[in-house]
């Protein structure tokens, strides 16, 4: 099928990212600290035993408009250095009851921006997870950094500290796109940076665009991906711009300006699937693209690929991950939790209960298997459903049955030539992974009760 009006009028529908299952607008509040607490401990049995980190750091210089990340700005140095004795607080609470045996494969740094704080900062919560957890001799430890703050001594910095892996937001490299979604631009020439982390030896770089911004035009963006293939980091990222200004009330300033349409922004997406095919990365999921010695792109190939709320990333190297700071999430193997979005919420309840739950969701067994086979057709656009059933050891039906699969649900994807399914095998073509969410919503019985807001699924 081409990608044209009558295709953008069938499939754009809203749907979940599915960066978890069930999605976290059903997370509920009479998860609590307590639930926390045992599902921590029930998580020593439970697999993967390795251990991931999530930090979150919510604090901004700057606002931008389109941004979707709980982040705030206006922060005072009292208040950050209380924001980072909670994190060290909680994380030694935590790691209490994590067992001492099991090893820490990843730690990744997200935000607001960790990187405009001062480095002390990062020093000190670094040391913090170093003296509470063995790392595995090949971790991971990466940070999501804005290149507006972007110093090339920190880079060094980072690397005495650990860390082996930067993301490099970058969005847009036109100054009229970055003035209308309110975002300095980068400090340095972003071939220094690159050039810079290259020399001091990371294992792998990022860059994250994002297509579907005010002032964007098709012929724009294609500029802004060849600049960005032109940098030649291991991964760049294409983010569809997610408009949802019921959650996020900064992005209704945008409106003013205006977007572009859905059928220009389904050209942009194509555009720079093909430059960056033809410059010889490998398309992950829905909107990451790796050099071929990248280890997603190698987990790809295996079909080992996995996704989890901070991106993309091998189940070789994911653990069962731990979130500390305000908002974060846990994601155990039975339970899902969130800490207080505030950020002076999250360190008074921390100061005083030690953690700050505000919700989260128990697994039934059921919602394992769910969550097993959308994060494969996500990930890896395909889906073997007898390795579910050996995974989980049961047979093919009850996975059928969990899932409540029906090959005429799938009928018009297939169709539509965007999907097969032969030998108990969902394979999903080039086009169809533009709407691989409304593929994956049909294995979701969650998806008719109506519960949050999402975006446009292209
Ligand atoms: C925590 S931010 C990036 C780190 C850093 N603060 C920066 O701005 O460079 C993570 C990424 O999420 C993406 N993002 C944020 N809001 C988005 C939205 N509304 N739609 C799509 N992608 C979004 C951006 O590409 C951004 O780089
Ligand atoms: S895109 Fe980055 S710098 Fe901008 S508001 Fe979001 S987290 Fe902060």
């Amino acid at each position: 099928m081409k990608v044209d009006s009558d295709f953008l009028k069938k499939y754009n529908t809203s749907g979940p990212r599915y960066t978890s299952y069930p999605p976290a607008t059903f997370f509920t509040d009479k998860f609590t600290n307590i639930d926390l607490k045992n599902s921590v401990i029930i998580s020593n049995a439970e697999k993967p035993s390795s251990i991931s980190i999530y930090i979150h750091i919510p604090f901004c210089p700057q606002l931008c408009h389109f941004c979707g990340c709980t982040t705030q700005t206006g922060y005072t140095k009292p208040f950050l250095e209380s924001y980072v004795e909670a994190i060290i607080k909680e994380i030694e609470l935590v790691a209490s009851d994590i067992d001492s045996s099991r090893i820490l494969t990843q730690v990744h740094w997200g935000g607001g921006t960790p990187n405009a704080i001062d480095y002390k900062y990062i020093k000190q919560i670094t040391d913090c997870i170093k003296s509470n957890f063995t790392f595995d001799k090949e971790y991971e430890m990466a940070i999501e950094c804005s290149p507006a703050y972007f110093e090339l001594k920190h880079i060094e910095l980072l690397k005495e500290y650990g860390f082996n892996r930067i993301s490099i937001g970058v969005q847009d490299f036109e100054k009229h796109v970055l003035d209308a979604i309110n975002r300095e631009p980068s400090k340095l020439p972003l071939e220094d940076i690159v050039g810079k982390i290259k020399m001091e030896g990371f294992t792998g770089t990022n860059i994250d665009l994002v297509y579907g911004l005010p002032l964007q035009t098709i012929e724009s963006f294609d500029k802004t991906v060849d600049r960005a293939i032109k940098l030649g980091t291991d991964r760049i990222v294409t983010f569809s711009y997610a408009h949802v200004p019921s959650v996020i009330p900064r992005q209704k300033t945008l409106e003013k300006i205006g977007f572009p349409l859905p059928s220009e922004k389904a050209i942009m997406y194509q555009n720079a699937y093909d430059k960056l095919i033809n410059a010889g990365y490998i398309a992950i999921g829905m909107d990451h693209f790796a050099l071929p010695h990248d280890e997603l792109a190698i987990a790809l190939k295996n079909k080992t690929l996995h996704r989890n709320f901070q991106g993309y990333c091998t189940r070789l190297t994911t653990g069962q991950v731990y979130g500390f700071g305000a908002s974060s999430i846990s994601q155990l193997h039975s339970a899902y939790s969130q800490n207080e979005k505030n950020a002076a919420r999250y360190v008074n309840r921390i100061k005083k209960e030690g953690l700050a739950v505000i919700r989260g969701y128990s697994m039934s067994k059921d919602e394992k298997i769910i969550r097993a086979v959308i994060n494969s057709v996500m990930c890896n656009y395909f889906i073997d459903f007898n390795s579910v059933a050996n995974d989980f050891e049961i047979n093919i039906a009850e996975v059928y049955n969990a899932v409540d699969f029906s090959v005429d649900k799938f009928q018009d994807f297939i169709d539509d030539d965007l999907m097969t399914f032969a030998n108990n095998k969902i394979v999903v073509n080039k086009i169809g992974r533009l709407v691989i969410r409304n593929i994956a919503m049909k294995f979701d019985p969650l998806i008719n009760q109506g519960v949050g807001t999402y975006s446009k699924t292209i």
